[in-house]
């Protein structure tokens, strides 16, 4: 056995075949501690109604009555449903073809990449931004490259158009809100980054466009004024916009995420899918769960007016924090932020240390919740 990390308990075995790029790399993964407060990995932090959680326990008994049989492979119900909840809370009709799901968006974005990226394709994104998009690239065998954002996290799109015509990108992967800085795109950023995709696509499919893929993982929590992507997918063959239930909806649990496209694109996502991705569980709770939407989120208000709330009070102990359109806060800077988060911790509070140096990240919880990290915030801050 060979030891790849001085210190560490991770050995590698020199008998095991490793694929050279992933030996010695440790799962992704924010810290599961059992502790009071967990602020660090942006959930909803109220629990589902009584009357969705008996709702969800009949339709899973429902369909455990016919659980010796495979689960319905195209799931047109559920993506119906999707395309219901997407009009109501976006003003945009989507058919269900143009609609497809898999267990979070993880995997709506695993499955985006296997289509269209691969050996000898480029995948972008601007950084910082969501620390997963690296390893899909990596997993689908992808070029990965980055491009900056400015000092307060906006796109630095200037050099866009000669950018692209340079990489040829097959995909451009966009968070907005952008994790872990909470940055929205404008609708003028958007439009900017749609053209500059025209014609740009990969250099084995010239002419084509490249893919621009808006990651709205917390769509629903963008403030009044600005728009969803999902507004400029009738104009757009090129445009993915991916959702998810795991935020706002309150249902990280579920394990679903989805996404809004042309036919065409969603016709070849599922070439890569695995047969039966969905269970029969996970599309009736999935289901059940929709049918509570109203409720749901009835909830952002509050939560929005709790981020908002974060990001005064930061501001009254002296701190900066990142522009956000999210439910969750970026702020620093601190000279030694891992001391901040260990103080923070000690106290019972689970925040996040992510996103640029000096920097960390706090979810937005219920008001004692919140009460609660700014307790422990104040007394590590001493
Ligand atoms: C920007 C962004 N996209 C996607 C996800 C993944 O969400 P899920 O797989 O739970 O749908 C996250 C989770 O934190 C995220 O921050």
């Amino acid at each position: 056995m060979l030891s790849v990390r001085g210190g560490l308990s991770y050995t590698v075995s020199v008998t095991i075949p490793y694929r050279p790029a992933l030996a010695g790399l440790e799962p992704y993964g924010a810290p599961q501690l059992d502790v009071p407060v967990t602020l660090n990995v942006n959930e909803n932090p109220y629990p589902p109604s009584a009357e969705m959680i008996a709702d969800i326990a009949a339709a899973v008994a429902d369909a455990a009555a016919s659980l010796n049989r495979y689960p319905d492979r195209d799931f047109l119900a559920l993506r119906a449903d999707l395309a219901d909840y997407l009009a109501a809370e976006s003003g945009v009709r989507l058919s269900p073809e143009q609609v497809w799901a898999a267990n979070g968006s993880n995997e709506v974005m695993l499955h985006i990449l296997l289509a269209f990226a691969g050996p000898g394709r480029t995948v972008i994104s601007f950084t910082p931004t969501y620390s997963m998009y690296v390893e899909y690239a990596r997993d689908t065998f992808s070029e990965w490259q980055t491009l900056p954002r400015r000092d307060d996290f906006s796109l630095d799109l200037e050099k866009l158009p000669e950018e692209l015509a340079r990489i040829r990108p097959a995909v451009i992967l966009l968070a907005s809100p952008n994790n872990p800085t909470g940055t929205a795109l404008t609708g003028d950023e958007l439009s900017a980054v749609l053209d500059a995709a025209k014609g740009n696509g990969p250099a084995d499919a010239p002419g084509s466009d490249c893919l621009v893929v808006v990651d709205e993982a917390y769509g629903e929590f963008r403030r009044d004024g600005v728009p969803s992507a999902l507004e400029l997918l009738a104009d757009h063959d090129n445009l993915i916009v991916s959702r998810t239930m795991s935020k706002a909806f309150g249902a990280a649990g579920l394990r679903l995420g989805y996404l809004g496209a042309a036919k065409e694109i969603v016709d070849q996502l599922q070439i890569v899918r695995l047969p039966y991705h969905l269970s029969a569980v996970t599309q009736a709770a999935a289901r059940a769960a929709l049918r509570h939407s109203a409720s749901q989120l009835s909830q952002i208000a509050a939560l929005r007016e709790g981020r908002d709330a974060i990001v005064r009070r930061l501001h009254s102990l002296g701190l900066d924090t990142a522009p956000t359109d999210a439910n969750f806060v970026m702020f620093g800077t601190f000279p030694d932020r891992s001391e901040i988060f260990t103080r923070v911790l000690d106290r019972g509070v689970l925040i996040r240390e992510v996103g640029p140096a000096g920097w960390l990240r706090v979810s937005v919880g219920t008001p004692e919740e919140n009460e609660a990290f700014f307790d422990a915030l104040e007394e590590a801050m001493k």
